[in-house]
């Protein structure tokens, strides 16, 4: 008699927060650039939501041995937003796809998110499209965005028919303006695939190199994201201040949160409304407190 087939374990999560930040010294010279602020909040809330609207609950922090203990600090063992944080250090920045080797017992077969601590991808339906990547069986999905300056970022070309051809880190001559975002979805074999990641001219495991493996045996989905998207890096001064006054214009215009794992917790019912009410306590002097707030007090009365 064949045994029933397993059912699949939950996708896990890596949030990365390492690198040296040198495109914004001084200001990174003593703190984690993704803990800079992003208008109300530290960077790393921004990344952190958009993995626990995919529906992860199980994420792994990645950072420097210097910085580690501040991101402990600030986020816990997870339970206050209903999930649970795993910690390591990635000695030296080698490279986004690393993160891979370095979790790779943790992550124990399971399929996996990656998600780059300076990223924020804010959109309609975005929950939608999340969970969407995050129940693909096969394969790898990334996400494109057109941009004015391609060569600094992965760059992907499609074909007529709008297939992916190819995707170069950070060319000199980009052959389209479609950026590869900092947020990625692989299948379970992913931490075998990093091991045959070879370093690049410039020293780094690229992340570009095995999304390129995925796109070569056809399994790579490539999400356009349309004009109804924002996607902002904030590793620069002039991205970091842009990425604040996008988060300050729509949270004061519309009194909506962007990037609140507090608030996506709650509505991926991961926490109560009773410990929302709690985290509301936590930051009660803000308007980030008194939006938490009133969610709680909407949630009770509907
Ligand atoms: C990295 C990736 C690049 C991607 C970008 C998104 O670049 O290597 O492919 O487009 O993140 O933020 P880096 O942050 O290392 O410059």
């Amino acid at each position: 008699m064949s045994s029933p087939p397993m059912a699949a374990k939950p996708m896990k999560g890596i949030l990365l927060a390492g690198g040296s930040g040198t495109r914004l010294h001084p200001m990174t010279l003593a703190a984690s650039k993704q803990l800079l602020p992003v208008y109300d909040k530290p960077m790393v809330y921004y990344p952190l939501s958009t993995l626990m609207l995919a529906g992860i609950r199980d994420i792994m922090i990645i950072s420097t041995p210097a910085d580690l203990p501040q991101f402990k600090r600030l986020l816990g063992d997870g339970s206050q937003f209903g999930v649970n944080f795993e910690y390591r250090v990635q000695e030296s920045p080698d490279g986004i796809a690393q993160a891979f080797l370095i979790a790779g017992d943790w992550l124990d077969g399971c399929a996996c998110a990656l998600a780059l601590g300076d990223n924020l991808i804010f959109a309609d339906h975005l929950g939608v499209m999340l969970r969407a990547a995050s129940n693909r069986p096969q394969g790898a999905t990334v996400f494109a965005y057109q941009v004015r300056d391609p060569d600094r970022y992965g760059v992907v070309s499609f074909d007529e028919s709008g297939r992916a051809l190819e995707i170069v880190e950070k060319p000199e001559h980009p052959t389209s303006n479609w950026a590869v975002t900092g947020l990625y979805f692989y299948d379970s074999r992913v931490g075998e695939l990093a091991k045959k990641v070879k370093p690049s001219p410039r020293g780094e495991l690229e992340i570009t190199d095995l999304n390129q493996m995925y796109l070569e045996e056809g399994t790579l989905h490539v999400d356009r994201l349309g004009r109804g998207c924002a996607w902002l890096d904030a590793g620069m001064p002039d991205s970091l201040m842009q990425a604040g006054t996008f988060v300050q214009t729509i949270q004061s215009r519309q009194g909506m949160l962007v990037g609140s794992p507090e608030e996506v917790a709650f509505r991926m019912g991961f926490i109560n409304v009773d410990q929302l009410r709690k985290l509301a306590e936590r930051v009660k002097k803000t308007e980030l407190g008194r939006l938490l707030r009133e969610l709680a007090d909407h949630a009770v009365s509907a």
